[in-house]
């Protein structure tokens, strides 16, 4: 098998699944990461997120011998293809993107590049970036050392990060250079002999795709949201609008979910960050557009704590509150900018007591002192005046509302993530509210005549 020496810098959800894909591959790849802690669980196999897959994705690359990781950059050597895979998150106090840990590791990679190094990025970055750091080496190594920069945006979405970077709907090689582009295809091999779709681009480009997409995903949940807001306004039903619109071949079904938003430690931030971009350019439009979007998604958060406030007679102060869910997405235990944390963390400060059941994210809130996390569903309903669903696990929707509805106090459901169905819980005994389904839902005929 053609195998090629490969590093990554930046271990986290993107950078270790697509160090331990690379390895499945047959490279041998040298992960790099700032965190001793990460460094160590991952150097025994040991998964430091939940990830379906990632695990034994990882034990087998460890195994093999062609997976290693360390906090020393130095293990890059012998590697002639370095991908970037450390965090960008917003800017504290403004909607830029922060670029410092990519700046660092830049900085600690470049002694160690050997000559003709290929540099690509991975992270998700603000156009421009990528000519800025092809600056920035070409000051850090030897005149005519000839390393080069390419970007090659990901796309994988968390809960599904081994699917799509075994199986990518696309592959997007934006290179200064038909050289670098050669080295692509060797890295990717594999994908491209299953028939993987290439896209061949220049740099802006690919630094723009990914931002692009997210801006694309995060506008079509904030337009079904409003949307839900008016069928909640109208009385109509937002599953039944989505069903139709689904059906639409030029909409498809896909990113259609009402609900409490969207979040995580992308969407946001990177929505934020190319308006910010586009600003810088110019586009104003850009930041119209997509204020709007990001309003819109941080107004379901409120909708949806002003409607448990008023489930609980607008006097929150010390009434139990089941929060099933933490984490921004099923799937995933990552509660960066999670709204589903969001609501339980507003429903907590305004004195609820709210227990909370994640699982797989419940472990990243001990030591929080406004919730208390609870190891299964039961004993977080137990005796709460209100319950709400707000990570759409498939394990919430699989729920007994029968037996539930003997665990707690009120049979009174919040489905922020219209996972429920209304008439099993209705016919339970159960009050089902949802945002932009009326209230509550189904109405008194419909229950009856789905009973
Ligand atoms: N998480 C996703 O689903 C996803 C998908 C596509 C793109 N991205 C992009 O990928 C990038 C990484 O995202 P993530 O979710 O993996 O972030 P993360 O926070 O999970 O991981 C980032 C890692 O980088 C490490 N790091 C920081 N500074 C470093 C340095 N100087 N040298 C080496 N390592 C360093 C951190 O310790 C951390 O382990 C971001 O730009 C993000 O927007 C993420």
């Amino acid at each position: 098998m053609f195998s090629v020496r490969i590093s990554v810098l930046g271990t986290g959800y993107l950078g270790a699944t697509h160090a331990a894909a690379l390895a499945r591959w047959g490279h041998i790849v040298s992960g790099v990461d700032v965190d001793p802690h990460r460094v160590d669980l991952l150097s025994r196999g040991v998964a430091p997120f939940h990830e379906p897959g990632f695990a034994d994705l990882l034990r087998e690359g460890v195994a093999s011998g062609r997976l290693t990781f360390s906090t020393d950059v130095a293990a890059v050597d012998g590697a002639d293809v370095h991908f970037l895979c450390v965090g960008t998150p917003q800017l504290d106090g403004a909607d830029g993107a922060d670029l410092s840990a990519l700046w660092a590791a830049v900085e600690a990679l470049a002694p160690e590049l050997g000559r003709d190094a290929l540099v690509v990025g991975k992270s998700t970055v603000p156009v421009g970036t990528a000519a800025l750091l092809q600056e920035r080496i070409d000051d850090l190594t030897p005149p005519n050392h000839g390393v080069e920069v390419a970007w090659n945006p990901e796309f994988l979405r968390e809960g599904h990060a081994v699917e799509d970077s075994l199986r990518p709907d696309r592959l997007v090689l934006g290179t200064a250079s038909d050289a670098a582009e050669a080295r692509l295809r060797a890295v990717y091999c594999r994908l491209l002999a299953d028939g993987v779709p290439v896209v061949r681009t220049d740099l802006q480009t690919a630094e723009l795709a990914k931002a692009s997409a997210n801006v694309m995903l995060a506008s079509r949940i904030s337009v079904v949201n409003v949307l839900a807001q008016v069928c909640e306004a109208a009385n109509a039903d937002i599953g039944r609008l989505t069903e139709i619109l689904g059906l639409d071949s030029r909409i498809g079904p896909q990113y259609l979910s009402p609900g409490i938003g969207f979040g995580g430690g992308c969407l946001p931030k990177d929505l934020r960050a190319f308006s910010s971009r586009a600003g810088e350019l110019g586009v104003d439009t850009a930041a119209q557009l997509l204020g709007a979007v990001d309003d819109v998604n941080t107004y379901q958060r409120q909708r949806t704590v002003d409607l448990a406030t008023r489930l609980l007679d607008g006097r929150p102060r010390g009434r139990r509150v089941a929060a099933l869910g933490a984490a921004f997405k099923a799937d995933s235990d990552d509660i960066r900018d999670s709204p589903a944390l969001s609501v339980a963390t507003s429903l907590a400060a305004v004195g609820a007591r709210v227990r909370v059941h994640d699982p797989e994210a419940g472990r990243h809130l001990s030591g929080r002192s406004d919730l208390e996390t609870r190891d299964t569903v039961e004993s977080a309903c137990d005796g709460a005046e209100l319950t709400l669903v707000l990570t759409e696990w498939a394990q919430f929707a699989a729920l007994d509302p029968v037996a539930l509805g003997s665990v707690v106090a009120r049979r009174v459901v919040v489905d922020g993530r219209l996972v429920l169905d209304p008439h099993r819980w209705t016919r339970a005994g159960w009050t089902v509210h949802a945002l932009g389904r009326g209230d509550p839902w189904p109405p008194a005929d419909t229950a009856r005549r789905a009973g």
